[in-house]
């Protein structure tokens, strides 16, 4: 069997465009507001209990001006009743920061809401998991749902896509927010945490796959912003590198397999790099380095994918240079270099310098583009490493005056003594 690393994808943003919001809302309704501002996550109207109280009928309990403290700022209220928490058995309500307009549509919302008729006793979360790469429904995919009390993980259930690719889980409490999670060709899909709205008993969702691949041959670099800028003290560079990739295909990239890994992404790092970071958008920490390469073990879906990677290097000689490497072609390649003593320059024949402002910082901007993989080279000028580095240099440079002075005296010393003796 074929030995694979497990990948995690977020595929939240299919759901809460479709799901969460069903109905455009032109303007910022009290629903909206109460979905946005993840009320939902812990309250139900009129489905019982969930990590809050239920809130239908709340207004009995509450004025207008209350609900709207709540909403905004239940720890007025907690000070008001000289109470925390409020009702017996919750943990008190962290404070959602809601504006001042937003508590007020939740709140007129809340004391508006009338349940709507026939509404099932449970809830349904259903979809189809659909092959992009075939183009064809995913026949007989096990899916698997996830339910959560707060962020405590309570159950699992199972189902397998029927010959449409249609999968269903029924009979689900209101009381929990549920996650969807299934493997494809050794990759991982996870859904973002959804939960039944108001009114509402069932959640529908589209679940994308894709086939992988091996080749790279959709994978492009479309743009790379590198930022070198002197470290506080001058006795090292910074360098931020901002990748932007493309997987212009309809397959998931899975890189190259070795006996015991896969690696999609290559990233070129000088041997002297220190302090390496590396975020992807999806997984800070999915990057290894070997030598003088950084390799990402992230698999690659379709579309763009943004990748930081970031170094120092410390400077230790007079007049240095670097080296910045880059492994694709690149479209539009960018360096900013901020200015200041240390005198760091681009190298690179047909790199012409602009001087621009980025937040009130001076830099140069070297732009140049369609190059092929290759190296942009940074010089640190001279003079002002020295300056930087007076106090490590100021021993050696005393040291030395003192012995040339040493050695002048000497001769002076003896040329006096010998004129003296020759006064005689
Ligand atoms: C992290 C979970 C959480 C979120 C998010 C949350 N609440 Fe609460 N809420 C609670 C808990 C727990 C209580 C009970 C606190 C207490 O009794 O002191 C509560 C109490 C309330 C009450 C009083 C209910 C009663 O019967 O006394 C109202 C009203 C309320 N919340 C409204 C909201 C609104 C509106 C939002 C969204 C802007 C919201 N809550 C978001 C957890 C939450």
């Amino acid at each position: 069997m074929r030995k694979t690393t497990l990948h995690v994808f977020l595929i939240s943003f299919f759901f809460f465009s479709s799901i969460l919001l069903p109905s455009a809302v032109a303007q910022v309704s009290g629903e909206s507001v109460f979905v946005e501002g993840r009320c939902v996550r812990c309250h139900t109207i009129g489905k019982g209990r969930f990590v809050g109280p239920d809130l239908l009928g709340v207004g009995e309990r509450y004025s207008r001006d209350d609900l709207i403290k709540w909403a905004k700022d239940p720890e007025s209220l907690y000070s008001q009743r000289k109470k925390k928490p409020i009702n017996k058995g919750y943990p008190p309500m962290p404070s959602m920061n809601l504006s001042k307009s937003d508590a007020r549509k939740v709140a007129d919302y809340l004391l508006e809401y009338t349940p709507p008729q026939g509404l099932s006793e449970s809830g349904t979360i259903m979809g189809q998991v659909r092959n992009i790469t075939t183009q064809k429904p995913q026949e007989g995919q096990d899916v698997v749902l996830i339910s959560y009390m707060g962020d405590r993980k309570e159950e699992r259930h199972f189902a397998k896509s029927d010959s449409l690719g249609v999968f269903s889980f029924s009979s689900l409490r209101w009381d929990r927010s549920y996650e969807i999670m299934l493997f494809h060709q050794g990759v991982q899909y996870v859904s973002g945490k959804m939960v039944f709205l108001p009114g509402k008993d069932e959640i529908t969702l589209d679940l994308p796959v894709y086939d992988t691949t091996s080749s790279d041959e959709n994978i492009s670099l479309r743009s790379l912003n590198l930022i070198v800028y002197p470290d506080n003290g001058g006795s090292s560079v910074n360098v931020t590198s901002l990748y932007v990739f493309e997987n212009s295909g309809d397959t998931v990239f899975t890189g190259e397999q070795t006996d015991s890994d896969t690696t999609t992404l290559v990233f070129s790092i000088p041997e002297e790099a220190e302090n390496v970071t590396f975020s992807d958008s999806v997984n800070p920490e999915a990057a290894e380095r070997k030598g003088g390469k950084l390799y990402s073990k992230l698999p690659f879906l379709p579309g763009m994918k943004r990748v930081a990677l970031g170094y120092s290097l410390p400077l230790s000689q007079i007049g240095e240079k670097f080296s910045i490497s880059f492994d694709y072609e690149v479209g539009d390649l960018a360096v900013f270099v901020r200015e200041t003593e240390l005198g760091i320059r681009v190298e690179r024949s047909g790199a012409v310098a602009e001087e621009i402002m980025i937040h009130d910082e001076a830099f140069l901007k070297y732009v140049l583009s369609d190059l092929k993989p290759g190296s942009v080279t940074v010089g640190v000028s001279n003079i002002s490493f020295l300056k930087s580095n007076l106090g490590k240099y100021l021993p050696a440079i005393l040291f030395f005056l003192f012995v040339v002075v040493g050695v002048m005296y000497f001769f002076y010393g003896k040329n006096r003594f010998l004129s003296m003796n020759s006064d005689k």
